[in-house]
């Protein structure tokens, strides 16, 4: 079987002014297990199958490998610019005034672009780790979240849009709770929220609130993230691969159960971005959008397996006096104005 998905044939998904963008794409966070060499080629690898979407950001410290395979790839006329849709992060650490343009240019100049479709919020808040750093790593000058402070930096965000330099601007990891507070403040809505969702940690408030107000989730870690850095690792965590639901669909249309997440993630309507550098894994990740869908039935059964358990907690972000990761998602209760 060829390794080429014609594009054509991969859903698309409408934003809220009516852009289009594919219904899956590929990520780029190594996860401090693979270097920007493996992750680059796998993005080379994966605009030649087919993909068009592109999940970048400058923490991943691979942008600039990864603007080498799209200069060659626009070179070689293998795809055109606007034929993908790419996008990047503004890191905690340049939440600043004047922060978030510089932050921009050195993703646009790294990746080798004039424009990003989407640049995104990476996290509502200032507070830095070192990459690489392990679990119990804390920042002293942590704050909690502050409605002004975020939106100060979405401010400079929604200028990016007006100088041409982004077609969209988006939010990741917030809560119902901090939408609330920022969206009525908001010139430019983010058209994008880029969130954590699996089978074992669905969201469906979150998700609903999202669709509800026109914006598009984007679904990370969509496979559970089996190979996630170890300080993102707890003992209670479940595997989704593992799911007895997830199995069990997978068995019945002989696939991975990888790709039954994506099935699943992609039929329910978030866009996943899965990761891998392994080309058999990449490819049949982008083709199970093009064929053998799961049916109704197997749909309610992964919805009803939903187990509320998130993966990616955040606890190196945490403030002085906060010690549970909980506070990160409002689920203390509180919410700082
Ligand atoms: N906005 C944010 O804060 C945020 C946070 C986290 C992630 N993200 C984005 O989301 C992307 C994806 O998340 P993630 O990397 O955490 O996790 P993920 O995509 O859920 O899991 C990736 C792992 O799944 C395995 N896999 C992928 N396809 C497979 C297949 N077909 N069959 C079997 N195994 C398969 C691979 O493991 P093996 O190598 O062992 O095969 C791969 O390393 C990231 O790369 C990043 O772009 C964003």
């Amino acid at each position: 079987m060829s390794n080429y998905i014609d594009p054509k044939l991969v859903p698309q998904k409408s934003l809220s002014n009516g852009d289009q963008i594919p219904c899956i794409g590929m990520g780029t966070f190594g996860s401090d297990r693979f270097t920007p060499e493996q992750v680059s080629g796998a993005v080379a690898g994966a605009i030649r199958c087919g993909y068009r979407l592109f999940d970048c950001a400058s923490v991943y410290g691979n942008e600039h490998l990864i603007g080498d395979v799209f200069k060659q790839a626009f070179d070689e006329g293998v795809v055109t610019r606007d034929e993908l849709f790419i996008t990047s992060k503004v890191w905690n650490d340049m939440h600043g005034r004047g922060d978030v343009l510089l932050s921009l240019a050195k993703s646009l100049k790294d990746l080798k672009l004039d424009y990003l479709d989407v640049y995104f919020v990476h996290w509502p808040f200032a507070n830095y780790h070192a990459p690489g750093c392990d679990g119990d790593s804390r920042n002293p000058d942590s704050t909690p979240f502050s409605v002004d402070a975020f939106m100060a930096t979405w401010r400079q965000m929604e200028k990016l849009i007006d100088m041409g330099l982004t077609r969209h601007i988006g939010m990741s990891n917030m809560t119902i709770p901090k939408l609330e507070a920022v969206l009525p403040l908001c010139r430019i809505k983010p058209s994008l929220i880029e969130m954590e969702l699996h089978p074992s940690f669905q969201q469906p408030e979150l998700y609903d609130y999202c669709v509800a107000h026109g914006i598009q989730p984007i679904g990370f870690s969509p496979i559970g993230s089996p190979t996630r850095p170890d300080r993102d690792k707890t003992p209670d965590d479940i595997a989704d691969i593992e799911m007895p639901e997830v199995a069990e669909v997978a068995k019945a249309h002989g696939i991975h159960p990888a790709v039954v997440c994506l099935k699943w993630a992609v039929q329910r309507g978030q866009i996943p971005i899965p990761f891998s550098i392994k080309e058999p894994e990449y490819v049949s990740n982008l083709r199970c959008t093009t064929e053998d869908p799961l049916t109704e039935e197997e749909m309610a059964r992964i919805a009803s397996a939903d187990k509320n358990c998130r993966l990616i907690k955040g606890q190196v972000f945490l403030w002085e006096g906060a010690d549970d990761w909980r506070a990160l998602w409002d689920l203390d209760g509180t919410i700082t104005k």
